[in-house]
């Protein structure tokens, strides 16, 4: 049986009430026909409410971006798998190679975050992928095994049975370079048989995202190969159309 399709919205640090009101009506709407595919936005901490206002009872889930790897305490400023789940939110984006790079965050640190928001009926959508010049000296593989690795070590295999990972080469995010069809196939293959080493059924059930640089246009031919489930989408999920496109075009 083929995986079931999943594209999540990463609306990063964009949105205000008003605008994310017109975006969330809009993006309801558009979808609201669409079968067999799973559909989500990851919007600001300070929106989850918001969201889950407009979008209780709708085709559209929401998550958030980030969490904290602690339950509670004297953690200013954090966010707790607990308060997310108590939004609705099913589920966290973990390990975005922005916070890897910008904010110093660790694959202990996303693993522990990642073991954080599961068993708070939080999925966690793992984030792994590789700078161009690692690509560049053939290292793609080496990154996205240690990535995976330090998760599956800390969390357990069985923990894939209830999250999603995205595969996002760095040199993608943002720049409006996408991998090729091709390239991103050979990672997620990959990624895939790197868990089946572990449990074969997980490493064919789990869905792995496709992120970096997805658009209406591209949307398609990438969602056509074997082991691409679905996209995680920046900049073209804060555009209702393109973002609708992207969802419809995970529809096979
Ligand atoms: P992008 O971002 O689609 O704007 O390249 C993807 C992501 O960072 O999740």
């Amino acid at each position: 049986m083929a995986r079931a399709r999943f594209v999540a919205g990463n609306w990063k640090m964009h949105g205000n009430l008003a605008q994310n009101q017109s975006l969330l009506e809009m993006v309801i709407s558009g979808i609201r026909t669409l079968q067999d595919v799973s559909c989500a936005v990851c919007v600001p901490y300070p929106y989850i409410s918001q969201a889950q206002l407009m979008l209780k009872g709708s085709h559209l889930a929401w998550g958030a971006q980030n969490v904290s790897q602690y339950h509670q305490g004297a953690y200013t400023g954090e966010v707790s798998a607990d308060m997310l789940a108590d939004l609705g939110c099913q589920y966290v984006i973990v390990g975005h190679s922005e916070r890897r790079t910008l904010f110093g965050e660790t694959d202990q640190v996303v693993a522990e975050k990642f073991r954080a928001a599961l068993g708070r009926s939080l999925m966690p959508i793992l984030c792994v992928g590789e700078t161009l010049a690692q690509r560049e000296q053939d290292e793609t593989e080496k990154i996205i095994a240690r990535q995976l690795d330090v998760v599956i070590n800390l969390a357990g295999i069985d923990a894939f049975k209830e999250s999603v990972v995205a595969y996002e080469p760095i040199w993608a995010i943002g720049t409006g370079k996408t991998a090729t069809p091709h390239q991103a196939q050979e990672v997620h293959a990959y990624i895939r048989n790197r868990i089946a080493v572990h449990d074969r059924k997980i490493a064919e059930n789990i869905q792995i995202l496709y992120g970096g640089s997805v658009k209406a246009s591209n949307a398609r031919e990438l969602f056509e190969m074997p082991d691409i489930d679905g996209g995680l989408i920046g900049g073209a999920s804060l555009v209702a159309a393109e973002f609708v496109s992207i969802c419809l075009a995970a529809q096979s």
